[in-house]
């Protein structure tokens, strides 16, 4: 009877959503009211031994990342293997058509975004195919957090799995970057936390029971075991924007993109793990 199976696993899974969110809230409304005291003094741990969350995770979580077949967002992988022959548009042409064979032209390519083209506009690597869609193909760009732009942006990252991220400090970035570096430092929402205060200053203490991350975006896309689905780094950065209760910036704004960048040049050098895993 998989109507009546079906009802209370949802549930299930929407409390145990509700749940953490309610658990992450006090906690970090606890953690709020903790720094508004004391002096915070611990450094950034960039620069000496950066983690990416892989390492804080369950044996379990890390064998669903390791092993393809149980990985869930390996999905994601194969149908963008399948977008990236498939003809669309009004030019009639794949991203075979131009980029060929992906495992040769797109090694490496993930691990370079975001990025800022030749016309002077920072793109992330969703930015870039939606981009190739509209100017290249002559097509709709696909939705964020769609399908098809997971898939194919899984499919590209994969590409890079393994190789280190080289987002590098340019004179082409130099002024977004800055920007994404003010955003990280800056406190925001009703809790009144910057990104820092959690990730730079507080990373490896106990946040409702688990560890805080360093947030190093070495795995997105990934499949995220709480949304029970694949998503974007974006996504993610909503999430924590609206766990300090602020207004999330929206997909595709220049304030994402400019957190995304400071997010990968301050985890340069560091392996792409993609397709992640996460809690
Ligand atoms: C008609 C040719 C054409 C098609 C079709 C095309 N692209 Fe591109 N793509 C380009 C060119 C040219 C560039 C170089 C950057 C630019 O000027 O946009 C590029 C750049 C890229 C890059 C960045 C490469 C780098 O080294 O930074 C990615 C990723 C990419 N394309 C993905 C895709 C995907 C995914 C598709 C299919 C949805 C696609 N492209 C379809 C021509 C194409
Ligand atoms: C109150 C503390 C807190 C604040 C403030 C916070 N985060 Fe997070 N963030 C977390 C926790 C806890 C996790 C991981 C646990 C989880 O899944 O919720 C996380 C996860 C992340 C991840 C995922 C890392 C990975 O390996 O996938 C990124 C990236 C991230 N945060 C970036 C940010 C940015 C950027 C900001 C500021 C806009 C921010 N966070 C604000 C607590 C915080």
């Amino acid at each position: 009877m998989p109507r009546s199976e079906s009802i209370p696993r949802m549930h299930k899974v929407f409390l145990f959503g509700l749940f953490n969110k309610l658990v992450f809230l006090a906690t970090a409304m606890s953690l709020a009211a903790f720094l508004s005291f004391g002096a915070l003094s611990q450094a950034d741990p960039v620069g000496h031994e950066r983690q990416s969350s892989y390492a804080l995770m369950s044996p379990d979580t890390k064998a669903m990342q390791d092993d393809p077949l149980l990985n869930p967002a390996t999905f994601a992988v194969l149908d963008g293997q399948v977008l990236w022959q498939e003809v669309a548009g009004k030019k009639n042409q794949s991203c075979a058509s131009c980029h060929g064979d992906a495992t040769v032209s797109m090694k490496g390519v993930a691990a370079s975004f975001p990025k800022v083209n030749a016309a002077g506009q920072l793109l992330s690597l969703t930015g870039q195919i939606n981009q190739c869609r509209t100017e290249r193909q002559g097509t709709t760009p696909f939705a964020f957090e769609s399908k098809p732009l997971l898939a194919l942006s899984a499919f590209v990252a994969n590409q890079s799995k393994g190789m280190p991220i080289t987002v590098e400090r340019t004179p082409a970035n130099e002024a977004a970057l800055v920007s994404g570096q003010r955003l990280f430092n800056q406190r925001m929402g009703q809790l009144n936390l910057s990104c820092a205060q959690c990730h730079a200053e507080r990373s490896g203490q106990k946040l409702a029971g688990n560890p805080i991350p360093q947030a190093h975006p070495t795995a997105y896309p990934i499949y995220r075991l709480e949304w029970q689905a694949v998503g974007s780094l974006e996504r993610r950065l909503r999430n924590c924007l609206v766990g300090v209760r602020a207004e999330p910036y929206a997909f595709g704004s220049a304030e994402l993109l400019e957190l995304e960048l400071f997010l990968a040049w301050r985890a340069r050098a560091m392996p792409l793990e993609s397709p992640g895993v996460r809690p």
